[in-house]
């Protein structure tokens, strides 16, 4: 059977605009790219959907340049979505107010440039909008085999935050990882060393990521706070905070936001309590919401081995 014909635009060459159009032309789809600062109205007039992957800060400026040289007519029955987390559709108010659908098409997806982007496949995309604009969108999903949240009434900052947290924060706590593990070896760390570090610690969060996609939460959870064992909480804690004191710092934290899920699995209460005991003490208090946190260049303090 013949797949419809969908025509797309992908304005802006950056790094998720690239992961579109290459995702788009690989699943078959006429797509087409223009420079974020390019963009106009007339691309509208050979395109079903036009997906703005520009910076946060350019999407209602690029949204009034295309509504200020757009010529709406019955032909023309393009949406125009924008990739921004941060942001509702009604960033795209300009195009709104000219008849065009307008929409939020954010897929929850990290994607940090270079050859291969992460698979768009089974990956999720947050769609809001009018209703052509999302049948569009919901229609794109489909050709990438995204799944889709439908979801209006959301607290977008908030919705992006979470994502933030997750994604940007595994990447940093990867790095504080890596340094430790550099540390582990007490020896001088090659830059082949430091990639195959990256190897091992993105097997080990795929890992992370299978448990959390397949057996959910509380049960995702693994490790010494799941099984009480203070032992080896303590024996962490006070490695790292005579190593990395920082590093110790955030996995106080860390071991603190386990507590809950590990009460939930069931863990001894006996156990989870000697855990809090050994996050009490020594070392400097886990970061409060009053203080910077992890914030400042936490793997800065790693007494680790020169990089060669
Ligand atoms: N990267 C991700 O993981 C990811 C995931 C989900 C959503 N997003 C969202 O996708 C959008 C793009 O992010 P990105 O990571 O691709 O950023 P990026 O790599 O920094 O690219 C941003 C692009 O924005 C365009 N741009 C910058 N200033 C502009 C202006 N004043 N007017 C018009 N265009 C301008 C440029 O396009 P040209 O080079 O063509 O000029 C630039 O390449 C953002 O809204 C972001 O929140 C990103």
């Amino acid at each position: 059977m013949a797949v419809a014909r969908f025509r797309v635009v992908v304005v802006g060459r950056g790094k998720l605009g690239r992961a579109w159009l290459g995702a788009l032309r690989a699943a078959g789809v006429e797509v087409r790219s223009r420079a974020g600062r390019s963009a106009r109205g007339e691309d509208l007039h050979d395109a079903d959907l036009v997906i703005l992957a520009v910076r946060d800060d350019a999407v209602a400026t690029v949204a009034e340049a295309l509504a200020a040289t757009v010529v709406p007519t019955r032909t023309c029955r393009a949406a125009v979505v924008h990739c921004a987390g941060r942001l509702g559709p009604e960033a795209l108010e300009a195009l709104g107010a000219r008849g065009v659908g307008v929409a939020k098409m954010h897929p929850l997806l990290a994607v940090a440039g270079g050859r291969r982007s992460p698979p768009f496949a089974a990956a999720w995309l947050h769609v809001a909008g009018d209703a052509r604009a999302c049948r569009l969108a919901v229609r794109l999903a489909r050709r990438l085999a995204m799944r889709v949240w439908r979801a209006a009434d959301v607290d977008h900052v908030l919705y992006h935050a979470a994502a933030a947290l997750l994604a940007n924060g595994a990447a940093a706590l990867a790095a504080v990882a890596a340094d430790v593990l550099a540390a582990a070896c007490g020896r001088t760390v090659t830059a082949r060393d430091a990639r195959t570090f990256a190897r091992m610690l993105g097997a080990l969060l795929a890992s992370v990521a299978h448990n959390l996609a397949h057996v959910g939460l509380p049960d995702a959870l693994t490790g010494p706070v799941r099984r009480g064992d203070a032992d080896a909480v303590r024996a962490h804690l006070a490695v790292l905070d005579e190593v990395a004191p920082d590093a110790a710092t955030l996995l106080r934290a860390l071991v603190v936001a386990q507590l809950p899920l590990a009460r939930a699995l069931g863990a001894s209460t006996q156990g989870l309590e000697a855990v809090a005991d050994a996050v009490r003490r020594g070392g400097s208090p886990p970061p409060t919401s009053s203080s910077s946190g992890p914030a400042g260049a936490p793997f800065a303090r790693v007494k680790r081995p020169r990089m060669r």
